[in-house]
């Protein structure tokens, strides 16, 4: 259920544009990593892989900070994907939240990793490392993206195998789901790369990109501009090498006014 500021139980004065909405489940995966659902406002509307701002009535002015959207533009509720970081302004405090407690979301959501930002492909890569990988956990749920694409792939790094946990909990999910399921048997493929401890795939993503491992793996061609198309997530650092790698096979970065071959987006949230 949405709540209007009338009915919220925060001591605090609501900020316009914005909506209360209530937890609904907490899933703890690491003490680096958690995900949270939560009532979605029947007024919002959102295209999948867009972010949105989030934060607590916790303050008279609260802190808010971009999360991507991690459920598709269908799901009744929304999904939300996050890092706990110790002496986070908001993550130190939005990691103990339970059921039932209230999160505040700004009303417009935006974001560059939309399908729109594309031009028409046949494959789509999408490249995350750590929570980079929430956008994709919305895209890879809609329809519209095998609509769009023959061929889905998500590629995830992090440091440690305990970490890839969500985006292996989404990939089964998706293929599971009665609405989704069918479109992505045999076109989702999910490529995991770990840093930090053993792991038959010990590397950065950016190295089965371009030692072509990937795509030996995957049994699919190296990435070809006219029909690959790219978005990528994650740190300053990851976008910059994965932009520097797609500009080097060719690809131009695209825009919601300008699509084009590949689009990036940082995973903003501390
Ligand atoms: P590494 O362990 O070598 O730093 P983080 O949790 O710090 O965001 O990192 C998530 C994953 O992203 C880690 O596996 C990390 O590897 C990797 N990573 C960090 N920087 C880059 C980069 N510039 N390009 C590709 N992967 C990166």
């Amino acid at each position: 259920m949405s709540l209007d500021s009338a009915q919220t139980t925060a001591p605090f004065p609501i900020p316009a544009n914005t909506f209360v909405e209530t937890v609904t489940e907490v899933e703890h995966y690491t003490d680096r990593l958690f995900r949270f659902r939560m009532t979605r406002p029947a007024s919002f509307r959102f295209r999948s892989g867009e972010f949105v701002m989030i934060g607590l009535p916790n303050a008279e002015k609260p802190v808010l900070r971009a999360y991507s959207i991690a459920s598709p533009s269908w799901d009744e509720e929304l999904e939300f994907y996050s890092i706990k970081v110790a002496d986070g302004p908001l993550t130190e405090h939005l990691q103990k939240i339970k059921p039932g407690d209230q999160v505040l979301m700004r009303k417009k959501p935006t974001g560059t990793l939309v399908t729109d930002a594309l031009l028409p492909g046949k494959r789509l890569y999408m490249f995350s490392t750590g929570t980079g990988v929430a956008p994709f956990a919305s895209l890879m749920r809609d329809p519209e993206t095998y609509e769009k694409f023959d061929t889905v792939v998500l590629l995830h790094g992090c440091r440690e195998s305990a970490e890839l946990a969500y985006g292996t909990q989404i990939v089964t999910q998706t293929l599971e789901d009665p609405l989704v399921g069918e479109c992505a048997a045999g076109r989702l493929h999910h490529y995991t790369c770990v840093t930090r401890e053993d792991h038959p795939r010990r590397m950065r993503i950016t190295e089965a990109v371009t030692s072509g491992r990937i795509f030996e793996d995957l049994g699919l061609p190296p990435l070809d501009p006219e029909v690959d198309r790219v978005m990528i997530c994650g740190s300053m650092e990851m976008l910059k090498d994965c932009r520097t790698l797609c500009e080097e096979a060719g690809m131009q970065e695209g825009s919601n006014s300008a699509p084009g071959v590949f689009v990036v987006e940082r995973a903003f949230v501390d």
